[in-house]
């Protein structure tokens, strides 16, 4: 039996989180599996139920479930909150740090029926399979942070930049790793030309490769990253680089894909892992049945082959993707002339006839 703690959050969150549970729910049906879900509070709507964005609770929940599976935090009713108090800030933030989850794997694969989806040409993009793996516990997003007003007038904001040599190791390590599995191939994104905490992240690097000679290693500056991603991504197998870079650079690679509906992740590192969609809350679109439910259904694919060794019961979740895709059923963001367009739950109705 596996416990799954979920957390819907906000916007489009408790819209997708529902249909990764039955394909979960269908999956563990035809292999004889045991799921079993609990739903804890997180973002705005633990903050306008319970005045905090990350419950004691939820965060109990956390520590005794086998995996998480969130769907996404934040929209503007909370934008105005003190800073701790944000969903981003006060509960993504912190629920990551205090469950050590210091690297977040976001594989970037275009579908062979969703080559034509993208903004980009298709050959480009036809076969693209590559593999981001974002630092997720430093950097700017957990460095010093204050304001200070100055005797000019106006003010001062300062973050820090910090990151130690083992944290880059470990992240590094599993980008290492990761490579073995793949193609041996590892590109380091950094941005050493400039500053003090890249130049010690490529030292880390550079060190860590003599353990790994079968890998082969290079390094990028991320502003060519970003135009290399755009220019020729196929160049790219597995990756990995800091926080804030990932996030941006994983935004982009969505786009590859088709759309950022598409995109699952793995945070790991931790006692327990957690599973989440790399979009957003998607307020634009909230409570219309239009959210794209596959990145968070691919996420609990991937919470099957991570966190539980369940391989098979991964592969039957993206086999029914891919082949509902096939079929040329699409949501709103991925919709192309001539296909069926389909609403968040119809499309997961889709997958599911598709498993069973
Ligand atoms: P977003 O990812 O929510 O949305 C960006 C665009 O992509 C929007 O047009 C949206 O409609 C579209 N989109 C996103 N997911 C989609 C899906 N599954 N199907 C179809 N279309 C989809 O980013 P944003 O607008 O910058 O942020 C909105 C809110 O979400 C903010 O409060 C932000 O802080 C928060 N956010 C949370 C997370 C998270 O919880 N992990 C991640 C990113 C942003
Ligand atoms: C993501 C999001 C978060 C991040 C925000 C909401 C804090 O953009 O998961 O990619 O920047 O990590
Ligand atoms: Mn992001």
């Amino acid at each position: 039996m596996y416990k799954i703690a979920l957390l819907p959050g906000d916007g489009i969150g408790p819209e997708i989180v529902p249909q990764a549970v039955k394909v979960l729910e269908a999956v563990g049906e035809k292999y004889n599996r045991e799921f079993q879900f609990e739903t804890a509070l997180i973002g705005g709507a633990a903050y306008d139920a319970t005045g905090h964005p990350l419950p004691e609770e939820t965060l109990e929940l956390c520590r005794r479930s086998d995996a998480i599976l969130l769907g996404a935090v934040g929209g503007p009713k909370w934008d105005s909150l003190e800073p701790h108090l944000r969903p981003e800030r006060g509960a993504l933030l912190p629920l990551r740090k205090a469950l050590g989850l210091y690297a977040n794997l976001r594989p970037a694969t275009v579908k062979p029926s969703l080559a034509d989806a993208s903004t980009l040409k298709e050959d480009i993009v036809s076969g693209l399979d590559i593999m981001i793996i974002r630092e997720l516990t430093g950097g700017l997003y957990f460095g010093q942070k204050h304001r200070e007003d100055l005797p000019e007038g106006g003010q001062k904001a300062v973050e820090t930049l910090e990151y130690s040599t083992a944290e880059v190791e470990r992240v590094a390590r599993l980008g290492f790793e990761m490579a073995r599995k793949r193609d041996n191939r590892l590109m380091s994104v950094d941005k050493a030309n400039v500053l003090e905490s890249s130049r010690l992240w490529r030292e880390v690097v550079e060190e860590l490769a003599k353990e790994y000679p079968d890998v082969e290693l290079s390094h990028m500056y991320v502003d060519n990253a970003a135009m290399q991603l755009v220019r020729n991504p196929k160049q790219f197998d597995v990756m990995v680089t800091e926080n804030m870079f990932g996030d941006i650079l994983t935004d982009l690679a969505s786009q590859l894909t088709g759309s950022i509906g598409m995109l699952p992740s793995a945070s790991i590192g931790g006692e327990v892992a957690l599973y989440e969609p790399i979009h957003g809350s998607a307020p634009d679109i909230a409570g219309q049945n239009l959210a794209n439910p596959i990145a968070t259904i691919l996420s609990a694919a991937m919470m099957l082959r991570v966190s539980f060794g369940l391989e098979q019961e991964a592969q039957a979740i993206e086999a029914a993707v891919n082949s509902v895709l096939e079929q040329g059923y699409r949501t709103g963001d991925i919709m192309q002339p001539g296909m069926t367009s389909l609403g968040t739950v119809e499309m997961t109705e889709a997958i599911l006839k598709e498993l069973r």
